[in-house]
Formats: structure tokens, sequence, C-alpha cells
């Protein structure tokens, strides 16, 4: 006999659920309490268990399973302090889960006493392979045992004054449970609760064992609701673990199928491979225009808060919360990541398009600067990037080319990567501010009778001495090429002229770029950023005179 046998497909030719689209949130249930806090190797004491359970609050979650009272003294008293100190929003229903055992639903009712709203939450195993090897048991045992558990909490409920009492059953296994079974447990628990259209129960469909790919979860969820018979008078809850690493798929198609609720944990703690992380499913569904009714604007505290009190990482690759998935490494992704920022920005439009990513990281409290980290590998678009982020300068293509050459010649010698801010100083040290042989302060203008031509007055030194200039030419920025080549025999032409308003508040009105030729043939860029645009253009001609006499560096 083969060690390993393939899961049996369901037989649903007429599934419906691949022809749906997700279009709403589901109803969240955070079980980081319960099934994640089980899982750690330091289970959260009572102050972290606090911790988490204001931040599930402050996520936005109105139902949060917050212990299993009967089974640990520490759920026990975690829960008398929530309803003690008042401590659960009006709005927010807790939920405790318990076996089917008399002794644990009496206690799990102590501990919810003088709570406004409780979720009781019943369940237990159904799966074939637990009934035949842990529980030896047939099937009309374990039917029984859910329904006497169903019986005593409907009992105990009726008694329990001020608490509105909320039920939810889960046949534990659900995923290894065949389909008729599962549907008559969960209608035998029903018939007991007996649930309205106006006052549901919670059906929550574990896959407590990732067993098969997603599809069949999903088949599985359809063609359950189809043969449950309190469908309509019931929530369908999905709760899937990611044994086989698409737990999350199976919930996305299990709400295809039916799922209207669903049950997981920040970042997806929880038993073995971990449950549905909830961050990652909400945050898949903002990107399709879906109100999550979740609050991730802030996912680096969430991820914080979590990480300290589960004592768990989360990984750097984890979607959306990890440390490097706003970080494009290639040069190719990162020039169209610039280009799709500045697409953006120039059509104003407030649809994100931005290549390669699918989420804006700013929606998420992450930022745009570590998007792009250069390394060697890096394109000219990265580079740039980094450049407009940082100093707000939008660099000419040629100047994009010449600039990730100086980076990149640093980043072979070093084999380092370097950061955005060392980007940034070394494009001033090199375009804006080079060493200067040559200074200009101010210039005024003159009389001048030729028509079309102007005159102008230069102000600054030369190689430490003071000059006074008069030059003559089609502007200012002319006239002072013209004033060099005269006094000084700097013949440098211009080739090359652009510039643009900076962001307001960046202190400087514009920014000029400047290629010239000069005399030997080379051609240099020079960078210029003033209040005036005149001036910004004059200083970028200065900044690149300056960088061909220093002749040092060539691109
Ligand atoms: O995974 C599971 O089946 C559970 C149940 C208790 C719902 O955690
Ligand atoms: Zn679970």
């Amino acid at each position: 006999m083969a060690k390993y046998s393939p899961f049996k497909p369901i037989s649903l030719p007429d599934r419906q659920w691949p022809n749906q689209t997700l279009t709403k949130a589901p109803i969240w249930c955070s079980v980081d309490l319960r099934d994640g806090n089980q899982a750690l190797i330091n289970p959260m004491g009572p102050a972290k268990k606090l911790e988490m359970f204001r931040l599930l609050l402050k996520i936005g979650f109105k139902e949060i399973e917050v212990g299993f009272p009967a089974a640990s003294e520490t759920d026990f008293s975690f829960v008398r302090e929530l309803i003690d100190k008042d401590l659960i929003p009006a709005d927010v229903t807790i939920q405790v889960l318990t076996q089917a055992r008399p002794h644990l639903i009496e206690r799990t009712f102590e501990a919810i006493q003088g709570a406004p709203n409780v979720i009781v939450h019943l369940y237990n195993s159904t799966s074939e392979l637990q009934r035949r090897v842990v529980f030896r048991a047939d099937k009309s045992d374990i039917v029984k045992l859910a329904v006497d558990g169903a019986a005593l909490i409907h009992t105990l409920a009726a008694s329990c004054a001020g608490t509105s009492v909320r039920y939810q059953y889960s046949p534990e296994s659900f995923t290894g449970t065949e389909l008729d079974f599962a549907a008559e447990i969960c209608d035998a628990v029903c018939d007991v609760w007996q649930p309205t259209k106006t006052c549901k129960t919670i059906i929550n469909l574990p896959s407590t064992v990732e067993l098969s790919t997603p599809n069949v979860y999903a088949d599985q969820i359809e063609y359950f609701c189809r043969l449950f018979k309190h469908r309509d008078q019931s929530i369908i809850s999905l709760h899937t673990h990611n044994d086989r690493g698409t737990g999350m798929a199976a919930s996305e198609l299990g709400m295809l199928a039916g799922g209207e609720r669903v049950e997981g944990t920040l970042f997806g703690n929880g038993e073995r491979t971990g449950n549905l992380d909830i961050v990652t499913m909400a945050l898949n569904l903002t990107t399709q225009g879906i109100d999550s009714g979740l609050d991730f604007s802030n996912v680096k505290e969430v991820r914080r808060v979590a990480e300290f009190c589960t004592e768990i990482k989360v990984h750097e690759r984890a979607p959306y919360a990890g440390d490097l998935v706003f970080t494009a490494f290639s040069g190719s992704h990162q020039d169209a990541i610039k280009k799709g920022f500045e697409a953006m920005r120039e059509s104003g439009q407030s649809l994100f398009e931005v290549p390669y990513l699918t989420i804006d990281p700013a929606d998420i409290g992450r930022q745009y600067d570590p998007v792009i980290r250069v390394n060697s590998q890096s394109g000219k678009g990265g580079v740039s990037f980094l450049v407009e982020s940082e100093l707000g300068f939008h660099l000419p293509r040629k100047l994009q080319v010449a600039f990730s050459k100086v980076i990149q010649q640093i980043t072979d010698e070093t084999g380092q990567e370097i950061t955005s801010a060392e980007v940034a100083s070394k494009f001033l040290s090199t375009y804006v501010h080079p060493p200067a042989l040559l200074t200009y302060s101010t210039h005024t203008p003159l009389e001048c009778n030729v028509d079309e031509q102007e005159r102008h007055r230069f102000v600054g030194t030369f190689k430490g001495v003071p000059y006074e200039l008069v030059g003559q030419g089609s502007g200012p920025l002319d006239a002072m090429v013209h004033a060099l080549t005269d006094e000084f025999r700097l013949a440098f032409d211009i080739l090359d002229y652009q510039e643009h308003a900076m962001e307001a508040g960046s202190g400087s009105a514009a920014a000029a770029y400047v290629l010239v030729k000069a005399p030997n043939g080379e051609e240099r860029f020079g960078v210029g950023q003033h209040k005036s645009i005149i001036k910004a253009s004059i200083h970028a001609f200065v900044a690149a005179v300056n960088r061909s006499l220093q002749h040092a560096e060539f691109e």
C-alpha cells in the first residue's frame, strides 16, 4: 500500500463558485487570543493579552475569540478581567470556545457572566479519521455529543441574565468529514438551537488541517451549503489553516462558495503552519477596491504589537507587512515603478496604477522612499527615483544615465548597497555644489541698445579672485556664457537646457539642468536650484563649468 493517497475530489459538476467574484468584506473574527495564543512557545500572559485585545479593537474587529476559559485558568481570568473592568466596547462581541462536555460548558458560562454580548463557540471533531482513530466512536455518538452540548448551552444561555448569547458550532476537522455527515450534525445542532433568519447561528467550517487544493475546499463549502437544511438561518464561517500553504486561497475561494464570515489571526499565527492571515486577506480586498472594514493604515504598528505579543517575527517577504515587500532590487522594476509614480503624478489620477505594486505603500503607513534601494544591480530608474523623492529633482533622461553610472561605480567598488540619503548627498556634491573654481553671486541688467539682446553685469569669483564682468546675449544665461568666454577664455557651449518648478515647500521655486560642451569637447551636466528660475539656470551653468574645470571625474 502506498504511503500517501490523493484527496478524493468532490463530485460537483454544476459548481457555481468559480463564476462568483468577491464584492464585499466578510464578517471578521480574530482568533489571535485563542487559536493563535494556544500555538505559541510562550503563550501570552495577562498584560500581553490585553495589549493584543486593544490592538484588535483598534484595527476594528467586532468579533474576537478571547479564549478557551474552561480549559485554562489564564483564559478564564482574562475573560473575567475584560468583563469586570468593563473593557469590551458595546459594539464588540467576545467569543469563547468550549468542547461539548458538561463541566466545560458550565465553567464557560461562569466565565461570561455579566458580559453584554457573547458568542459561545461549541466544537467537536467529526472527521472520519478522528472518529476511527481518536474517539473510536460511530457517527451517532459524535452527533449525540454535539447535540447534548448544544442543548446544555441553550439551557444555560436562557438563564444568563443581561447577556446576549449567540451560538457558534464547528464540526472540527470539517475538511476530513463526509459532507453529508457534516450537514447532518450541523442540522442536528441547529434543531436544538432553533436559529431564525433574524437570529442566526454561526456554522464554522474549519479546514482544521488543510488536506487538498483550495478549489476542493470551495467545493466542500458550496456542497455543504446545498445539503445543510438551516442554511438560511445560519452564517457560514470559514476557518482555514495553512498546512499546504494555501490557507489564504482556501478562504478566498471559500467566500466565493458561500462563506460570509472569516476567522483568522494577524500575520497567520496559529497551530502548525498557522491560521488564515487576516492582514493579508483584508488588504487583498483593499487592492480590489473593497472596503475591508479593518484599519491597517499603520501596518508597522500592528506588526510591532503582534511581534511583541507572539514573540514571532513577521517574515521579510510577508505580503504588505514584510520589510522587503516595497523594495525593488531589479533595475527594470525600479524604472517601471518610477514611471508609474510619475505617470500618476502627471495625470493627477487617483486610481493607483504602479507596475509591480498592488497597493500604495502610503495607504498602509509605509513610505515611498524604501520602495527602491540601490545596489550594483539597480538601473537609472531607481537612482533617479531616489533623487526625485529625496530632493525633488526630476532629472532629464541623459542626466539619469550619467548619474546612475556615478552611483554604480560606488556600489561596484564597495560591493554594498547605498542608502537613499547617500544617493542624495552624492547628487548634490556632484551636480549642484561641485568644487568651485568659479562662483557667481549676482547679476544686474544693464542698458542695451542692440535689438533682442540683453546686457548684464555679473559678480562672483574665479580662482578665489573677485570679478565683475559684463556680457551680452539673448538673455542672462547667454550673456554669462559670452562674458566668461570673453574674460577668461572659458568657451563653453550650452547643448541642453531644462527647467521645472520644484514641489511647494522645498524652499526653492525652480530647478534648472544645463548640459555644456567644454572647449576640449567633453560634455558635463550642472544643476541649479533657486527661487528665481534665471538664477537657477546660471547656477546650473556655473556648476557644469566647474565640473569641467575639475576634470577628475568621467562619466
Ligand atoms: O482549527 C480548528 O478546527 C479550530 C476549531 C476549534 C474551530 O480551531
Ligand atoms: Zn483552528
